[in-house]
Protein backbone atom coordinates (compact mmCIF):
# COMPACT_ATOMS: atom_id res chain seq x y z
CA UNK A 1 0.00 0.00 0.00
CA UNK A 2 1.12 3.58 -0.71
CA UNK A 3 2.68 5.48 1.74
CA UNK A 4 1.80 8.80 0.27
CA UNK A 5 -1.59 10.02 0.89
CA UNK A 6 -3.55 9.34 -2.96
CA UNK A 7 -6.39 11.53 -4.03
CA UNK A 8 -9.05 11.56 -6.79
CA UNK A 9 -10.69 14.52 -8.71
CA UNK A 10 -12.74 14.24 -10.73
CA UNK A 11 -13.56 16.51 -13.74
CA UNK A 12 -9.50 17.72 -12.99
CA UNK A 13 -8.31 18.54 -16.16
CA UNK A 14 -10.11 22.30 -16.14
CA UNK A 15 -11.68 24.50 -14.06
CA UNK A 16 -11.74 24.12 -9.92
CA UNK A 17 -10.79 20.82 -10.28
CA UNK A 18 -7.36 21.10 -12.30
CA UNK A 19 -6.61 23.57 -9.21
CA UNK A 20 -7.51 21.25 -6.31
CA UNK A 21 -5.47 18.86 -7.77
CA UNK A 22 -2.45 21.72 -7.92
CA UNK A 23 -3.08 22.69 -4.43
CA UNK A 24 -3.35 19.19 -3.17
CA UNK A 25 -0.03 18.18 -4.59
CA UNK A 26 1.58 20.79 -3.74
CA UNK A 27 1.08 19.19 -0.32
CA UNK A 28 2.64 16.08 -1.72
CA UNK A 29 0.16 14.35 -2.31
CA UNK A 30 -0.49 11.97 -5.35
CA UNK A 31 -3.13 13.41 -7.43
CA UNK A 32 -5.14 11.40 -9.83
CA UNK A 33 -6.20 13.37 -12.62
CA UNK A 34 -9.88 11.86 -13.68
CA UNK A 35 -10.50 13.36 -16.70
CA UNK A 36 -13.17 11.82 -19.36
CA UNK A 37 -11.03 12.42 -22.48
CA UNK A 38 -7.76 10.64 -22.60
CA UNK A 39 -5.67 13.64 -23.49
CA UNK A 40 -7.08 16.14 -21.68
CA UNK A 41 -6.51 13.97 -18.75
CA UNK A 42 -2.74 13.78 -19.78
CA UNK A 43 -2.27 16.90 -20.79
CA UNK A 44 -3.46 18.43 -17.02
CA UNK A 45 -1.43 15.59 -15.45
CA UNK A 46 1.98 16.29 -17.43
CA UNK A 47 1.24 20.12 -16.74
CA UNK A 48 1.02 19.85 -13.21
CA UNK A 49 4.44 17.48 -12.71
CA UNK A 50 6.53 20.38 -14.47
CA UNK A 51 5.68 21.93 -11.18
CA UNK A 52 6.72 19.16 -9.57
CA UNK A 53 3.69 16.89 -8.37
CA UNK A 54 2.88 13.33 -8.40
CA UNK A 55 0.48 13.56 -10.79
CA UNK A 56 -1.22 11.11 -13.03
CA UNK A 57 -4.01 10.65 -15.34
CA UNK A 58 -7.17 8.55 -14.63
CA UNK A 59 -10.08 7.86 -16.87
CA UNK A 60 -13.30 8.33 -15.16
CA UNK A 61 -16.48 9.27 -17.67
CA UNK A 62 -19.11 10.53 -15.01
CA UNK A 63 -21.90 8.90 -17.69
CA UNK A 64 -19.95 5.56 -18.39
CA UNK A 65 -20.48 2.87 -15.35
CA UNK A 66 -17.70 0.59 -17.12
CA UNK A 67 -15.20 3.96 -16.46
CA UNK A 68 -16.16 3.78 -12.27
CA UNK A 69 -15.04 0.34 -12.01
CA UNK A 70 -12.31 0.38 -14.06
CA UNK A 71 -10.66 3.25 -12.28
CA UNK A 72 -11.62 1.69 -9.20
CA UNK A 73 -9.42 -1.44 -10.22
CA UNK A 74 -6.71 0.20 -11.06
CA UNK A 75 -6.15 2.30 -8.19
CA UNK A 76 -6.84 -0.42 -6.07
CA UNK A 77 -3.91 -2.81 -7.67
CA UNK A 78 -1.87 0.60 -8.11
CA UNK A 79 -2.13 2.16 -4.20
CA UNK A 80 -4.27 -0.04 -2.59
CA UNK A 81 -6.42 2.98 -1.16
CA UNK A 82 -7.54 5.94 -2.02
CA UNK A 83 -6.87 8.51 0.76
CA UNK A 84 -9.22 11.47 -0.83
CA UNK A 85 -12.20 11.87 -3.34
CA UNK A 86 -12.98 14.71 -4.65
CA UNK A 87 -16.74 14.75 -6.78
CA UNK A 88 -15.85 17.89 -8.73
CA UNK A 89 -16.97 17.10 -11.92
CA UNK A 90 -20.68 18.48 -13.08
CA UNK A 91 -22.57 20.16 -16.12
CA UNK A 92 -24.14 23.33 -15.70
CA UNK A 93 -26.74 22.90 -19.23
CA UNK A 94 -26.77 25.91 -21.65
CA UNK A 95 -30.19 25.08 -22.50
CA UNK A 96 -31.20 26.28 -19.04
CA UNK A 97 -31.56 29.62 -20.14
CA UNK A 98 -33.79 30.93 -23.16
CA UNK A 99 -32.47 32.62 -26.39
CA UNK A 100 -32.42 36.37 -23.55
CA UNK A 101 -30.23 34.63 -21.94
CA UNK A 102 -32.80 34.25 -18.91
CA UNK A 103 -33.37 31.00 -16.44
CA UNK A 104 -35.77 28.88 -17.92
CA UNK A 105 -38.54 28.65 -14.78
CA UNK A 106 -38.78 25.36 -13.19
CA UNK A 107 -42.73 25.86 -14.83
CA UNK A 108 -40.64 24.95 -18.14
CA UNK A 109 -37.84 23.29 -17.42
CA UNK A 110 -37.82 20.42 -19.86
CA UNK A 111 -37.70 16.59 -18.60
CA UNK A 112 -34.63 16.33 -20.10
CA UNK A 113 -32.21 18.77 -19.15
CA UNK A 114 -33.85 17.88 -15.29
CA UNK A 115 -32.58 14.10 -16.48
CA UNK A 116 -29.25 15.32 -18.38
CA UNK A 117 -28.54 17.08 -15.12
CA UNK A 118 -29.21 14.93 -12.74
CA UNK A 119 -27.36 11.99 -14.66
CA UNK A 120 -24.44 13.71 -14.38
CA UNK A 121 -24.78 15.77 -11.20
CA UNK A 122 -26.40 13.33 -9.25
CA UNK A 123 -26.87 9.71 -10.05
CA UNK A 124 -23.19 9.05 -11.76
CA UNK A 125 -21.56 10.90 -9.33
CA UNK A 126 -23.25 8.65 -6.41
CA UNK A 127 -22.29 5.70 -8.83
CA UNK A 128 -18.41 6.84 -9.36
CA UNK A 129 -18.58 7.11 -4.54
CA UNK A 130 -20.28 3.44 -4.51
CA UNK A 131 -17.56 2.10 -6.94
CA UNK A 132 -14.54 3.90 -4.65
CA UNK A 133 -15.75 3.71 -1.40
CA UNK A 134 -14.38 0.30 -0.81
CA UNK A 135 -11.05 1.87 -1.09
CA UNK A 136 -11.77 5.14 0.60
CA UNK A 137 -12.77 2.42 3.52
CA UNK A 138 -8.76 1.10 3.40
CA UNK A 139 -7.00 4.60 4.05
CA UNK A 140 -6.27 5.59 7.00
CA UNK A 141 -8.71 8.48 7.58
CA UNK A 142 -10.57 8.90 4.74
CA UNK A 143 -11.95 12.29 3.07
CA UNK A 144 -14.87 12.39 0.27
CA UNK A 145 -15.78 15.78 -1.13
CA UNK A 146 -18.72 16.58 -3.18
CA UNK A 147 -18.52 20.06 -5.02
CA UNK A 148 -21.88 21.27 -4.34
CA UNK A 149 -23.10 25.21 -5.32
CA UNK A 150 -25.04 27.34 -3.49
CA UNK A 151 -27.43 27.25 -5.41
CA UNK A 152 -28.23 23.78 -4.20
CA UNK A 153 -29.50 25.50 -1.32
CA UNK A 154 -32.64 25.13 -0.19
CA UNK A 155 -32.44 27.59 2.99
CA UNK A 156 -30.85 30.19 0.78
CA UNK A 157 -33.62 29.70 -2.04
CA UNK A 158 -36.41 30.05 0.26
CA UNK A 159 -35.04 32.88 1.59
CA UNK A 160 -35.66 36.92 -0.09
CA UNK A 161 -32.83 38.14 1.57
CA UNK A 162 -30.60 35.79 0.28
CA UNK A 163 -28.39 37.09 -3.18
CA UNK A 164 -29.23 34.13 -4.88
CA UNK A 165 -33.12 34.04 -4.23
CA UNK A 166 -34.06 35.96 -7.43
CA UNK A 167 -31.73 33.65 -9.46
CA UNK A 168 -32.89 30.00 -9.98
CA UNK A 169 -31.85 27.42 -12.52
CA UNK A 170 -34.23 24.58 -11.59
CA UNK A 171 -32.26 21.41 -13.46
CA UNK A 172 -28.72 22.33 -12.18
CA UNK A 173 -29.71 24.05 -8.60
CA UNK A 174 -31.92 21.01 -7.55
CA UNK A 175 -29.35 18.21 -9.22
CA UNK A 176 -27.04 20.20 -6.56
CA UNK A 177 -29.50 19.66 -3.56
CA UNK A 178 -29.83 16.37 -4.25
CA UNK A 179 -26.10 15.76 -4.09
CA UNK A 180 -26.44 17.16 -0.89
CA UNK A 181 -29.22 14.76 0.48
CA UNK A 182 -26.53 12.20 -0.29
CA UNK A 183 -23.69 13.44 1.53
CA UNK A 184 -25.47 13.52 4.46
CA UNK A 185 -26.54 10.75 4.33
CA UNK A 186 -23.44 9.00 3.56
CA UNK A 187 -22.05 10.87 6.34
CA UNK A 188 -24.49 9.48 8.63
CA UNK A 189 -23.59 5.90 7.27
CA UNK A 190 -20.34 6.59 7.81
CA UNK A 191 -20.11 8.64 11.15
CA UNK A 192 -18.48 5.81 13.38
CA UNK A 193 -15.70 5.18 10.81
CA UNK A 194 -12.77 7.89 10.19
CA UNK A 195 -14.24 9.00 6.80
CA UNK A 196 -14.86 12.42 6.89
CA UNK A 197 -18.11 13.14 4.13
CA UNK A 198 -18.43 16.83 3.40
CA UNK A 199 -20.28 19.21 1.10
CA UNK A 200 -18.98 22.18 -0.65
CA UNK A 201 -19.68 25.56 -2.39
CA UNK A 202 -16.33 26.52 -4.15
CA UNK A 203 -18.10 30.51 -4.34
CA UNK A 204 -18.29 31.90 -7.76
CA UNK A 205 -15.56 30.74 -9.24
CA UNK A 206 -13.98 32.04 -13.01
CA UNK A 207 -13.94 28.84 -15.00
CA UNK A 208 -15.65 27.81 -18.86
CA UNK A 209 -18.37 26.96 -16.57
CA UNK A 210 -19.12 30.67 -14.78
CA UNK A 211 -17.06 33.12 -16.93
CA UNK A 212 -18.75 35.96 -14.76
CA UNK A 213 -17.70 34.50 -11.53
CA UNK A 214 -16.38 36.60 -8.99
CA UNK A 215 -13.30 34.93 -7.83
CA UNK A 216 -9.96 33.00 -9.78
CA UNK A 217 -9.55 29.51 -9.00
CA UNK A 218 -6.92 29.56 -6.46
CA UNK A 219 -9.63 30.69 -4.19
CA UNK A 220 -12.00 28.38 -5.41
CA UNK A 221 -10.53 25.38 -4.97
CA UNK A 222 -9.63 26.60 -1.11
CA UNK A 223 -12.68 24.49 0.15
CA UNK A 224 -12.01 21.21 -1.39
CA UNK A 225 -8.60 21.43 -0.10
CA UNK A 226 -9.73 22.45 3.11
CA UNK A 227 -12.54 19.56 3.25
CA UNK A 228 -10.03 16.95 1.83
CA UNK A 229 -7.35 17.60 4.28
CA UNK A 230 -9.46 17.60 7.39
CA UNK A 231 -8.12 17.11 10.51
CA UNK A 232 -9.36 13.54 12.11
CA UNK A 233 -11.21 15.96 14.93
CA UNK A 234 -12.82 18.02 12.18
CA UNK A 235 -16.55 17.64 11.32
CA UNK A 236 -18.31 15.75 8.78
CA UNK A 237 -22.00 16.39 7.51
CA UNK A 238 -21.19 19.63 6.55
CA UNK A 239 -22.37 22.28 3.90
CA UNK A 240 -19.42 24.85 3.78
CA UNK A 241 -17.78 27.54 2.03
CA UNK A 242 -14.53 28.91 2.78
CA UNK A 243 -14.93 27.29 6.65
CA UNK A 244 -18.34 28.97 7.01
CA UNK A 245 -21.31 26.50 7.20
CA UNK A 246 -24.06 27.42 4.68
CA UNK A 247 -27.76 26.18 5.18
CA UNK A 248 -28.92 23.35 3.48
N1 LIG B 1 -17.53 27.83 -11.24
C1 LIG B 1 -18.38 28.12 -10.29
O1 LIG B 1 -18.68 29.30 -10.01
C2 LIG B 1 -19.03 27.03 -9.48
C3 LIG B 1 -19.90 27.41 -8.43
C4 LIG B 1 -20.50 26.44 -7.66
C5 LIG B 1 -20.22 25.11 -7.90
N2 LIG B 1 -19.40 24.74 -8.92
C6 LIG B 1 -19.16 23.31 -9.12
O2 LIG B 1 -17.76 23.06 -9.12
C7 LIG B 1 -17.45 21.94 -9.95
C8 LIG B 1 -16.36 22.32 -10.94
O3 LIG B 1 -16.87 23.36 -11.73
P1 LIG B 1 -15.98 24.26 -12.72
O4 LIG B 1 -16.49 25.63 -12.58
O5 LIG B 1 -14.53 23.96 -12.53
O6 LIG B 1 -16.49 23.69 -14.13
P2 LIG B 1 -15.78 23.50 -15.53
O7 LIG B 1 -14.64 24.43 -15.70
O8 LIG B 1 -16.90 23.48 -16.52
O9 LIG B 1 -15.17 22.03 -15.40
C9 LIG B 1 -16.04 20.94 -15.28
C10 LIG B 1 -15.22 19.68 -15.23
O10 LIG B 1 -16.14 18.58 -15.09
C11 LIG B 1 -15.86 17.65 -16.13
N3 LIG B 1 -17.06 16.91 -16.52
C12 LIG B 1 -18.25 17.36 -16.92
N4 LIG B 1 -19.07 16.34 -17.23
C13 LIG B 1 -18.35 15.21 -17.02
C14 LIG B 1 -18.62 13.84 -17.17
N5 LIG B 1 -19.80 13.39 -17.61
N6 LIG B 1 -17.65 12.95 -16.86
C15 LIG B 1 -16.45 13.37 -16.41
N7 LIG B 1 -16.12 14.66 -16.28
C16 LIG B 1 -17.07 15.57 -16.58
C17 LIG B 1 -15.34 18.49 -17.28
O11 LIG B 1 -14.66 17.65 -18.20
P3 LIG B 1 -14.52 18.04 -19.78
O12 LIG B 1 -13.36 18.99 -19.87
O13 LIG B 1 -14.27 16.72 -20.42
O14 LIG B 1 -15.81 18.66 -20.21
C18 LIG B 1 -14.41 19.43 -16.52
O15 LIG B 1 -13.21 18.78 -16.20
C19 LIG B 1 -18.79 21.53 -10.62
O16 LIG B 1 -19.37 20.45 -9.92
C20 LIG B 1 -19.64 22.79 -10.46
O17 LIG B 1 -21.02 22.49 -10.46
C21 LIG B 1 -18.81 25.67 -9.71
Amino acid sequence: MSQKKIALITGANRGIGLETARQLGKRDITVLIGSRTEENGREAAAGLKTEGIDADYIKIDLDDPATHAAAAKEIGEKYGKLDILINNAGVFLGEEFDANGAPVPASRTSQDTFRKTFDTNFFNTVSVTQALLPLVRKAEEGRIVFLSSGLGSLGLHSDPKSPIYNYKVPAYDISKTALNGYAVHLAYELKNTKIKVNTAHPGSVVTDMNKNGEIPVEEGAKTSVDLATLPADGYTGKFIHLGQELPW
